[in-house]
């Protein structure tokens, strides 16, 4: 593994910026937790210092990682004990966002409290399937909700061929659960599939017929994102 991609969390006494830590959690496993971490990191990256944190045992990210060598857009800690983010506040090197993939283990609970006790914020990727809602609305009202942590749901896989999908599960979220959504979606693509074992990004990927989609919609959830940080960034941009 090379330097980039162990970078290690250096923590000093000196915090000289408001850096912004997003968890993207979801109890619910498989719904697009490493996905939108990569992918939205490596939008942001166009833009952005970034950092991105894995704490997840099972390590997707790395092999990801892994497979993308130098053409790795930014930062990388993977395989980090959660003890070190209680002080990621801390970290010497001037990251704007902090990005960290969680577990979707109920057992793994603990270390996803870990990283909520210091996010900022918080990316819940949902996708549209009646097993998912239970384990999601759980998520949001046991572990968000109490730490008032402004978080907003990501609708992934998306399937382009069923033309009510969007619309329902929309719908669902506004005004059934009530919970707060990206207006961006990210739909199926098998681009989407294929990028770890790849080493594909968004931004490593040529833009053509088969890449244009994943591309504009990690894209659009990039903007949104950064939409919802501007007051609190726009002193420094
Ligand atoms: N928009 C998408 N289009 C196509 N495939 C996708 C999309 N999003 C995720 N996938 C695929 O779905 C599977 C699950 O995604 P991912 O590993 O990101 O979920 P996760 O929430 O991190 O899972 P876990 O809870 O196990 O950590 C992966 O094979 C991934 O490539
Ligand atoms: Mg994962």
């Amino acid at each position: 593994m090379d330097a980039l991609m162990s970078t290690e969390i250096v923590v000093g006494d000196d915090v000289r910026h408001r850096m912004q830590i997003i968890a993207v959690a979801n109890q619910k496993g498989g719904v697009g937790k490493t996905t939108v971490t990569m992918q939205l990191g490596a939008a942001l990256s166009r833009r952005y210092r970034v950092l991105v944190v894995d704490v997840d045992r099972q390590q997707s990210t790395v092999w990801w990682a892994e497979n993308l060598r130098d053409r790795l857009p930014f930062d990388f800690a993977g395989n980090q004990n959660p003890k070190v983010l209680t002080r990621l506040r801390e970290l010497q090197v001037d990251y704007d966002f902090v990005l960290v993939d969680t577990p979707g283990s109920l057992e793994d609970t603990p270390v996803l409290e870990t990283v909520l006790d210091v996010a900022d914020y918080v990316v819940v990727p949902l996708t549209p399937e009646p097993l998912a809602v239970e384990p999601t609305l759980r998520t949001i009202h046991r572990l968000i909700e109490p730490r008032h942590l402004r978080h907003s749901v990501l609708l992934n896989r998306i399937d382009a061929r069923i033309p009510s999908q969007l619309d329902t599960w929309q719908q669902l979220l506004d005004t059934t659960w009530g919970v707060p959504r990206f207006s961006a979606y990210l739909r199926q693509y098998k681009t989407q599939t294929d990028a770890p074992a790849l080493g594909e990004l968004v931004t490593t990927l040529r833009d053509n017929r088969r890449t244009t989609g994943t591309i504009a919609d990690v894209t659009r959830v990039g903007f949104e994102m950064t939409e919802q940080f501007a007051s609190s960034m726009s002193g420094r941009w």
